[in-house]
């Protein structure tokens, strides 16, 4: 049997994610945005992302036409922005500065640490959602750090980095079943 519709999203809020709005071009010229939390990295090679659309989004027409969008990640401080792109407001890019990328696209430059241009490459229709599994063609990184703004149990927060007092204790299985990879999250340089 299923879980109910609310464990399921008491269960989802409670896995903490950063925030994006999801941006494209309708096909009257019009950008078109909305706040995702449910984007993933898929693939490094090739860089693969997938983000899932509500087909109740307004913005879904135009992604699913233009096949191109951008995914910003937006900085700390920008839970208004969250808010605005989350909303039904028709102009959403009037309250905003944005500029477009070389291929045309709306890009929050001000208010985004990271962003990443996409083109879809599955269009995935499961349950309610899409799913648009998306090549990154092209992106940028925010040079000066700024902690991002976060989303958790229905709550706007902000990343806050570990101080811990002692070493962490040295994880305990043999050298042997740590591959390259696990060595790579501990900061194990190569
Ligand atoms: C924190 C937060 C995260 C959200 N994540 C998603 C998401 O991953 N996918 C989605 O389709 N909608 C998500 N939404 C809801 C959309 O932003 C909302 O339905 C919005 O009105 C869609 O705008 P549109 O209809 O103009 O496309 C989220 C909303 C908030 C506040």
């Amino acid at each position: 049997m299923a879980v109910t519709r609310k464990r399921f999203f008491d269960i989802m809020a409670s896995f903490p994610s950063g925030v994006a709005v999801v941006t494209t071009v309708a096909p009257d010229g019009k950008p078109r945005g909305l706040t995702t939390t449910a984007v993933c990295s898929v693939s490094a090679s090739p860089p693969t992302i997938l983000v899932c659309v509500d087909l109740s989004s307004r913005t879904l027409d135009a992604l699913r036409l233009r096949r191109r969008f951008v995914v910003n990640f937006l900085g700390h401080g920008r839970s208004h922005l969250g808010l605005l792109f989350a909303s039904k407001t028709d102009d959403k890019f009037a309250h905003v500065s944005w500029r477009e990328t070389s291929s045309g696209l709306p890009l929050l430059h001000e208010d985004s640490l990271a962003w990443a241009e996409c083109c879809t490459v599955h269009d995935l229709e499961v349950g309610d959602h899409v799913v648009l599994v998306a090549r990154v063609e092209d992106g940028g990184v925010e040079p000066e750090l700024e902690p991002p703004l976060m989303y958790y149990r229905r709550s706007w927060g902000v990343w806050s980095p570990v101080h811990e007092e002692q070493e962490p204790e040295p994880v305990a299985i043999a050298a042997r079943e740590i591959s390259a990879r696990d060595l790579r999250w501990q900061g194990a340089e190569f």
